[in-house]
């Protein structure tokens, strides 16, 4: 049986900041962020925006392909910026997209990685209850402290891919390259709101893991490195991306699959699945029946290398003009006005700020946070 993503769909905020801005303000030179990290823009999330709130936007988007949400019966949330340590962000989108009372919900944390291991889990769902479909929703928000080397990776977005059987966009085959170790390349203590890393650690043991999940991948699948026609990677900024492809494949679709995240900056969980979408949207010739790689890493570490192929007839479940349009709509952040949502000194949560999607987080009222759809009566 086929089982893979059959729909997906992306959302980010309505707000971005130029890194030629950033650079300025941090007296750097525009050419590090543009050339060596590879980066333009980064979205910035203001106080009424959360990765619940962009979660709803992505998942309205995948569910309306659907015949009938009510075949969800399994929702995985995968993040790491999660404002919650016992309830599941996935909750809120469970409410709000109205899906059926008898369905699994809970989140997945395993830094950028968690996504991946959520749609590995689908897969095996799907396989042993073939009329079931999974939703799942990687939603990240990522902060490092300023005048950091990491403030210009900043950014974040939302992906929801429903998983089922006879996929429409791509089958995921059943080999896999798995590496994990225990590594302090980046973490976030519960206590603070900003990542902290060691960057040359991170971007040592990224591409470490790359070499040895690959091999562990070709020799389980007994592919060769010339049966993959793509490669989508785990992209924290897009020089990383080239990095990684410099050393394992000469990939001539790679910089279609890196306009989005350039443009957003680093989504962690769903960064690898924004390339998807990019390469997606952004190559005019017919991908159908190719094969692709996918790079996860999530710091930690727990990285894999899998496959999938690209269905026939893909463009049909696919919004490139309204993605690109999403991004294209965002607002300029004045370089004061970043700086006060980054520290949380904006007012906690206003109506000052457009949300992207149909649900803003209205207020934080004895420590629970308050979402509300912004039409009364909306039905998604
Ligand atoms: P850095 O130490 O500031 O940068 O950190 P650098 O000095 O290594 O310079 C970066 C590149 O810019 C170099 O090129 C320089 O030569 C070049 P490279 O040697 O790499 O080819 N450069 C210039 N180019 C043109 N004009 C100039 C100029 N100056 C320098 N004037 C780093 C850079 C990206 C590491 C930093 O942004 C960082 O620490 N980011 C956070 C950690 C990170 O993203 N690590 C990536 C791997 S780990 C990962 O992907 C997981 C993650 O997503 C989290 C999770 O799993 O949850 C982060």
């Amino acid at each position: 049986m086929k089982v893979g993503i059959d729909s997906i769909a992306f959302s980010t905020s309505k707000y971005f900041l130029k890194l030629e801005t950033l650079a300025l303000h941090r007296r750097d030179d525009y050419e590090k962020y543009y050339i060596g990290i590879g980066q333009k823009q980064m979205s910035v999330f203001p106080p009424n925006e959360d990765i619940v709130t962009i979660a709803i936007d992505a998942t309205q988007k995948a569910v309306a392909m659907l015949p009938d949400k009510n075949d969800i019966d399994l929702l995985i949330f995968a993040t790491e910026s999660s404002f919650d340590l016992s309830k599941s962000a996935g909750i809120y989108v469970h409410r709000f997209l109205q899906l059926k009372e008898n369905c699994r919900v809970f989140d997945l944390k395993q830094a950028c990685y968690s996504a991946t291991a959520a749609l590995q889990l689908a897969k095996s769902y799907v396989k042993e209850n073939p009329r079931s479909k999974v939703l799942v929703v990687a939603s990240d928000i990522v902060k490092y402290l300023p005048n950091t080397s990491g403030e210009p990776t900043q950014g974040g977005a939302a992906v929801s891919m429903i998983v089922a059987k006879d996929p429409r966009i791509l089958t995921l085959e059943p080999h896999s390259g798995i590496h994990t170790t225990d590594i302090m390349d980046f973490w976030r203590p519960i206590y603070k709101s900003e990542a902290l890393f060691d960057n040359k650690l991170s971007v040592y043991n990224y591409l470490k893991s790359l070499n040895i999940t690959l091999e562990r991948y070709l020799e389980a699948s007994h592919l060769n490195i010339s049966d993959l026609d793509c490669v989508c990677y785990h992209a924290p900024f897009c020089k990383m991306a080239r990095k990684a492809n410099q050393q394992t494949f000469k990939n001539k679709f790679l910089e279609n699959s890196l306009i989005y995240g350039s443009l957003i900056g680093n989504s962690c969980s769903a960064s690898i699945y924004i390339c998807l979408l990019s390469l997606l949207d952004n190559t005019p010739e017919d991908l159908g029946e190719k094969r692709i790689g996918f790079f996860s890493y999530g710091s930690g570490s727990v990285a894999e290398f899998f496959s999938g192929i690209i269905s026939a007839g893909y463009k049909e479940m696919l919004a490139p003009e309204s993605n690109r349009q999403m991004i294209e709509d965002r607002r300029e952040t004045p370089f004061e006005e970043y700086e006060s949502i980054f520290s949380g000194t904006s007012a906690p949560v206003s109506r000052k700020y457009q949300n992207v999607g149909p649900v803003a987080l209205v207020k934080i009222e004895n420590d629970k946070r308050i979402y509300e759809f912004l039409c009364p009566n909306k039905n998604l």
